[in-house]
């Protein structure tokens, strides 16, 4: 079984896809072990509860630095021995620390094709506003791996998705969910509790093929 950390912020809309791709068997050999919220008020901490996973919160105001959040952040992520920890649409910046320990062990998942669109200050909205700004006729979603930099590492999956007509922000985010986020993610998953991702010369390869 590979033992999953879901890290969140918001609405948790991946999380559940997550949640329903291991409840349909569509994620295979995987149990999510623990939810991590950075944000007490996200939704997410209640899909997991409904679903009986165990899930904390550790918000940076409840620490007296940066650096210690960051220690409480790990040791949330320690006690839980997870074989992946998978940030969707976790908004914080991963600790050095903590993707030196997890290694290619920590994936993401994107709202755009990385690498328009990506790095710092491209999160959740504002993705969708700039590629509606520069007008590209198709965006998408990716699921990578996290290294140090941002949005920067091995990619594992990508789906492109069609801008429309008099699309808004909002209107384009749903549909790159829908058509994209919620797909790959759960099968990007499936694919590494199968083992059929590995990672060489700084990119990902299916061991299958
Ligand atoms: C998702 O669109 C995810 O791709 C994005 O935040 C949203 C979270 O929604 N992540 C990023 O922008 C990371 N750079 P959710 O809480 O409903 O899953």
């Amino acid at each position: 079984m590979l033992r999953v950390v879901v890290c969140v912020s918001g609405g948790g809309t991946n999380l559940q896809a997550v949640i329903d791709g291991v409840k349909a068997g569509s994620i295979r050999n995987t149990e999510i072990v623990r939810v991590i919220s950075n944000n007490k008020n996200a939704y997410a901490l209640q899909r997991a509860e409904e679903n009986g996973i165990a899930a904390v919160c550790v918000c940076p105001a409840d620490y007296v630095s940066r650096e210690v959040f960051h220690q409480a952040l790990l040791a949330a992520v320690e006690e839980a021995e997870p074989d992946l920890i998978v940030l969707a649409g976790f908004l914080v910046v991963i600790p050095q620390e903590m993707t030196a320990r997890y290694r290619n062990r920590i994936i993401n998942i994107h709202p755009s094709l990385i690498p328009s669109f990506c790095g710092t200050g491209y999160y959740g909205l504002r993705v969708h506003e700039a590629a509606l700004e520069r007008g590209v006729r198709l965006t998408g979603a990716t699921v990578h791996f996290v290294d140090e930099g941002t949005d920067t590492g091995p990619i594992i999956l990508q789906k492109a998705v069609e801008v429309k007509e008099g699309d808004t922000p909002e209107v384009l985010q749903k549909r790159v969910m829908e058509e994209a986020e919620w797909k790959i993610l759960p099968q990007a998953i499936d694919e590494i509790a199968g083992g059929l991702i590995e990672i060489k010369d700084g990119k990902c390869r299916r061991t299958d093929q």
